[in-house]
């Protein structure tokens, strides 16, 4: 029997409301399973994947937890359809899509009977997740890590607008790290959470070990939002932050910004712990983030945490 039940535990058929990020070079089986295991929804990363890997890491998840799990897609990965097919032919459950216009895939995946939730950064995106068929929304705010939206709208405005413009459920994501403020976030009407920065620092993500130290010792202020001219991003304030920094405020065009990127920073960053040299994304709620811990039991805390506030609310 499930502790707790809303519309999110329901939909996604979990025991608590709160959701794994799917996040490249950090969210692959191991982290998934652990989560699932756990009882939130643990999902796997595909962005960072190519089809093959992606297919292994849903076989082991598939072996590592009878618990259902879920699959990220950033639409604009250049192998699209092979993804989507891996994930129809091995029977995933459930997609959360990013990065992309939502009606392409959302009536496939439904037509297959996945559950689809999109990742959306304004009230404009959520309608057209919602018209496309998306079974919930995820809101996320403008502290969170990784690839963010251009609006710059915190979580705290965003959710409570996003609520207002939709009927499906929301589940807020930027900037939740605690059970504290994963009660703020549903008492601003979301129905559940998504957390990234937090299961970064777990023992089963696949981030290198010193990018997940960097996380637990950034502090307020360490990370940004970069690359506004290409795709925005939130990155620690690290040599190759400053850099492209630097050649933004010196009018860099495009196609020098392109340069400057070049091909596999990210992976450099966070999966091989080139601190200098690669890119490192992470939301502003790394500040406080203090510890690696097993996935299982970040679950633990935050939830004890969140019922704990609940029955006091105010300190
Ligand atoms: C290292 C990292 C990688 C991420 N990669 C992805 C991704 O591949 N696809 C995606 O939709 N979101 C990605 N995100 C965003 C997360 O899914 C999530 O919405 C965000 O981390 C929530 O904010 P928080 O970091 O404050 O918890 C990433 C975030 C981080 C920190």
């Amino acid at each position: 029997m499930h502790p707790f039940s809303n519309r999110i535990t329901k939909l996604f058929s979990i025991d608590y409301p709160i959701v794994q990020a799917g996040m490249v070079w950090a969210s692959g089986w191991r982290l998934a399973s652990a989560v699932s295991n756990a009882g939130g929804l643990g999902l796997i990363g595909s962005g960072s994947m190519h089809p093959e890997v992606l297919l292994e890491h849903i076989v082991k998840c598939k072996s590592a937890t009878k618990k259902p799990f879920g699959v990220n897609v950033p639409l604009l990965y250049p192998d699209i359809e092979r993804h989507i097919q891996i994930i129809i032919d091995q029977k995933v459950p459930i997609v959360f899509t990013s990065a992309g216009n939502p009606k392409t895939w959302t009536p496939v995946l439904k037509q297959h009977g996945i559950t689809v939730v999109h990742v959306i950064s304004s009230s404009k995106f959520a309608l057209k997740a919602q018209e496309a068929g998306c079974d919930a929304v995820v809101a996320e705010g403008f502290e969170a890590g990784g690839h963010n939206g251009r609006e710059e709208t915190t979580t705290i405005v965003l959710v409570p607008a996003v609520c207002n413009a939709v009927t499906i459920p929301v589940i807020a994501a930027g900037g939740v790290a605690t059970g504290r403020q994963m009660l703020a976030a549903m008492v601003l009407g979301a129905t559940g959470v998504q957390l990234g920065s937090r299961f970064v620092a777990s023992l089963e993500a696949s981030s290198h070990q010193k990018f997940k130290e960097t996380v637990i010792n950034a502090t307020e202020g360490d990370t940004m939002l970069s690359m506004k001219q290409l795709t925005p991003v939130r990155l620690i304030k690290n040599k190759f932050f400053h850099a492209i920094q630097q050649a933004e405020q010196s009018c860099a065009s495009k196609e020098d910004l392109i340069d400057l990127l070049g091909k596999g920073r990210a992976k450099k960053g966070m999966f091989e712990g080139d601190l200098d040299e690669g890119e490192l994304e992470i939301g502003q709620v790394s500040a406080i983030i203090k510890k690696i811990q097993p996935a299982a039991e970040i679950i633990n805390e935050i939830w004890q945490e969140f019922l704990s506030a609940l029955k006091q609310p105010l300190q």
